[in-house]
């Protein structure tokens, strides 16, 4: 495997984006929902960079790929909990690659009345996209390539790794 993205550069990235999420909603209160499991890692180092106050829910959403681009529903495992009526909600994964499920999220939190929700990805990856959304946050951008590391897994393996490394396909065979 090769490091696409290194621990340090992945440090520096998200202490520049903890400030710029933190200048975008300056003087107001934030709710982040971190989506799990690939999540979790990004959105622990993000939230200790956001000055501001700050409370914090988890979402657990399937995450079946289809390069197809399938119009389904998004399968919500565990739904969110908390109250966000009024609310800045700002929804935290580890990566947008198609984006289906978390426009479908979004669109389902849009219902509870918060007063915003956006999007922030640690990676934004462009090649599978099926519509015009992007990440209104993220820390990098790659056209194609399957990355693991970092929150993000293969076949629930890897999550752990602090660097994010594009796997190739003799390594998925290797991870069996
Ligand atoms: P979506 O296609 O934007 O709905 O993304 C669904 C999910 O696919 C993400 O939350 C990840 O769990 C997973 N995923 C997409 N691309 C990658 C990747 O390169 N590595 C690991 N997981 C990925
Ligand atoms: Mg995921």
């Amino acid at each position: 495997m090769k490091i696409l993205y290194s621990a340090s550069d992945i440090a520096q990235k998200v202490q520049e984006l903890g400030q710029e999420i933190s200048s975008a909603y300056r003087g107001q209160d934030l709710f982040i929902v971190g989506i799990l499991k690939g999540g979790f890692v990004f959105m622990s180092d993000l939230i200790r960079h956001i000055d501001l106050p700050i409370k914090i829910g988890f979402a657990r959403l399937s995450s079946y790929g289809n390069a197809d681009c399938p119009q389904s529903e998004v399968k919500v495992l565990d739904d969110l909990e908390d109250v966000i009526e009024g609310k800045h909600v700002l929804i935290v994964d580890d990566i947008m690659d198609t984006g289906n499920s978390l426009i479908a999220f979004k669109k389902r939190l849009e219902k509870r009345n918060p007063a915003s929700v956006k999007i922030c990805t640690m990676i934004d990856k462009t090649f599978r996209r099926c519509s015009l959304i992007t990440p209104d946050y993220f820390g990098f951008r790659l056209s194609d390539g399957f990355i693991v590391g970092y929150g993000l897994d293969y076949a629930e393996n890897y999550r752990a790794l602090p660097d994010i490394y594009v796997l190739d396909s003799m390594d998925r065979e290797g991870s069996r």
